[in-house]
């Protein structure tokens, strides 16, 4: 190998890049209460839609559509729903820890995210409706979802960049919410809202969760059974752990 080659050796080990990166990667923190007051500039959401347009997705297919949304009232109506759906939860005896979802009625920055599943034609599909064609469809359905969750990651982490604290919104699966809120944004029948993300000065500063730890979640060359859970250690987890990882500041997770 030439000395050239390998002094661009050099390009891999940009530390300071890196640093910079972990900063905001590690500095995205979701807050679930804004200050209603703040207005969002425009180019603050040009940037953060810029940021999602670079995801990476399957087959290139970039199936998502971002509808920013400033009108106030609509805000307070999507805000109102997932607070009665918080409600509704709770009646179903679901035993979720369901967060206060008022901070979304006067969210500043405020995005609606919709996918577009059609795409998931574009990967490997016999679309024959065989058994094994419903297998296909499955994994196409999981590449699309991980197309989305790669966009609006992007998103998240330009908003963390410019400094505002962020809250990503994902309970909206269900039919009747697709009904109920796509006439809002004109979104076409063909598409799903699959995400709102809320963001904005926080009115309490952020504060950092629980994660686990990199030796954990990291395997080398086999997976190491030490980071196995059995099925009860994860009930036993939701039971005794959730609600604490999910509401409390990494420092009061015992
Ligand atoms: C895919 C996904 C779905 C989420 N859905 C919701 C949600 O519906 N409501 C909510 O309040 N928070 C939701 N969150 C936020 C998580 O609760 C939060 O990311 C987690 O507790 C870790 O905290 P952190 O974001 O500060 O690291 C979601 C996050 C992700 C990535």
């Amino acid at each position: 190998m030439s000395e050239s080659t390998r002094t661009d050796y050099k390009r891999f080990n940009q530390v300071d890049r890196y640093n910079a990166l972990m900063e905001i990667v590690e500095g995205r923190m979701t807050n679930r209460a804004f200050d209603a007051d703040y207005v969002v500039p425009k180019e603050h959401y040009e940037m953060i839609v810029e940021a999602a347009r670079h995801g990476p997705s399957g087959a290139n297919t970039q199936p998502w559509h971002y509808i920013v949304v400033t009108d106030p009232q609509v805000k307070n109506q999507l805000g109102e729903h997932f607070m009665n759906e918080q409600n509704r939860r709770a009646k179903l005896g679901m035993k979720f820890p369901t967060p206060n979802y008022k901070g979304m009625k006067t969210a500043p920055g405020f995005i609606v995210i919709a996918a577009d599943f059609r795409y998931i034609r574009a990967f490997p599909t016999l679309n024959d409706g065989s058994e094994l064609d419903r297998l296909y469809k499955i994994n196409a359905e999981r590449i699309l979802l991980q197309s989305m969750a790669a966009s609006v990651m992007s998103a998240h982490l330009a908003a963390a960049a410019l400094g505002y604290a962020v809250w990503w919104v994902t309970a909206i699966g269900q039919d009747e919410i697709q009904k109920e809120f796509k006439p809002l944004f004109d979104v076409p029948e063909e598409l799903s809202i699959i995400d709102i993300m809320c963001f904005g000065p926080p009115l309490k500063p952020s504060y950092k969760r629980w994660k686990r730890e990199l030796h954990e979640i990291m395997n080398w060359d086999r997976f190491n059974p030490d980071n196995f859970m059995s099925d009860a250690d994860i009930d036993e987890w939701i039971k005794t752990r959730r609600h604490k990882v999910m509401y409390r500041d990494e420092s009061k997770v015992d």
